[in-house]
């Protein structure tokens, strides 16, 4: 990111906020306002005082300061908040306001490259995920934090995520989004049908639309995950759950803080409260027919981008159990628009 800490928050232009998108009140007013993303965190810290009494506690990417605020409510020792944005700069006025100003200290920059106050924590927070799970690669940055400056023993919340994919029935949609470009007032423009396709969607699907099981593709374990895991093939079986066709492929996320001993947990899935991650949508080119009991087998694969790594390319190779050819399609995991602004009412 191109930082623009050097204009003041309050003379900020969109040029600036292009650069800098989470230095706009709006991303964070929809963080905040997701309940259950905002809710767990102040549930798994709070119902876990004992963990935090008298502890140092890193934030990694403290937006508004509110982990650090549940933190420091907890009865942390000293947390120390960084953040690259200018956000930050709210966020100190939010820990004044509040009555935080001796008990948390804020670090502008970007985590890799600040100097801390102090060099050893009991507990890093941080609110890292991105669409997808991994759509933005925070994760590298909290993998950094871990490796530098969490204590032998010490704890990270959340401590796990999974990621699962299942396939779903989506005709209607498909045709709003993808076939929509084979007939656009009468002109061809299938051309753009192709780029539409590889780019997944990411939306709230309804759970009636799911025909096959879910399958877990990946489970990270923060205290033990290398940054070198994030590049992953994962192999996937789904079985189908009744007799339907197949448009698509679906991807959700669940975190856990599992270090706590009152265990907090929530899920980005079509069966659960809605959360501004949604889900993410991989449209296949064709229409698969599967009857129920019949299991689709395929590979999902993710990596960073080469020229971006915040993107992600991620490629599916799928076939029914009974099939000899796998159809593969390669996706690109680019959110145009600044992140967590897609579909956001405001474009
Ligand atoms: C998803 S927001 C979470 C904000 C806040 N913790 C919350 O829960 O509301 C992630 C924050 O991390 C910051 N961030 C991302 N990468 C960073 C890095 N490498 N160093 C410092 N801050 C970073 C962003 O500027 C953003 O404010």
């Amino acid at each position: 990111m191109d930082l623009t800490n050097d204009v003041p928050s309050d003379s900020m232009t969109s040029r600036d906020y292009y650069a800098d998108s989470y230095a706009h009140f709006g991303i964070h007013e929809e963080m905040l306002k997701d309940n259950v993303r905002t809710g767990s965190y102040r549930s798994a810290i709070e119902r876990n005082g004992h963990l935090f009494k008298g502890k140092t506690v890193l934030d990694v990417g403290c937006g508004t300061g509110i982990l650090s605020m549940f933190a420091a409510k907890a009865g942390a020792s000293l947390v120390v908040g960084v953040d690259m944005s200018n956000i930050i700069d709210q966020a100190q006025k939010i820990i004044e306001a509040n009555g935080f100003k001796n008990t948390i200290t804020l670090v502008k920059g970007k985590l890799e490259e600040v100097e801390l106050p102090i060099k050893q924590f009991d507990i890093i927070i941080s609110e890292w995920m991105g669409y997808f799970l991994l759509y933005e690669s925070m994760l590298d940055t909290v993998l950094d934090a871990r490796d530098r400056y969490l204590k032998p023993g010490g704890l990270i919340f959340p401590d796990n995520a999974k990621l699962y994919v299942a396939a779903i029935e989506d005709q209607d949609y498909k045709d709003e989004k993808i076939n929509f470009w084979d007939n656009v007032y009468g002109f061809d423009y299938s051309c753009i049908k192709d780029i539409a396709l590889r780019e997944p969607l990411v939306d709230t699907v309804e759970l009636k639309s799911v025909v096959t099981d879910p399958c877990l593709i990946k489970h990270i374990n923060l205290l033990t995950v290398k940054k070198e895991d994030l590049t992953f093939t994962a192999p996937f079986t789904l079985t189908a759950t009744r007799d339907d066709y197949i448009h698509a492929f679906l991807a959700w996320f669940d975190i856990s803080f599992d270090c706590t001993h009152k265990k907090v947990q929530f899920s980005t899935g079509p069966h659960a409260q809605y959360t501004h991650w949604k889900q993410t949508v991989f449209y296949t080119p064709s229409t698969v027919t599967i009857s129920e009991g019949q299991k689709l087998i395929g590979n999902l694969s993710c990596a960073p981008n080469a020229r971006n790594n915040r993107d992600l390319d991620i490629s599916v190779s799928f076939k029914l159990a009974t099939e000899q050819e796998a159809t593969k399609v390669e996706y690109k995991m680019c959110v145009v628009l600044p992140y967590r602004y897609h579909n956001c009412g405001f474009c």
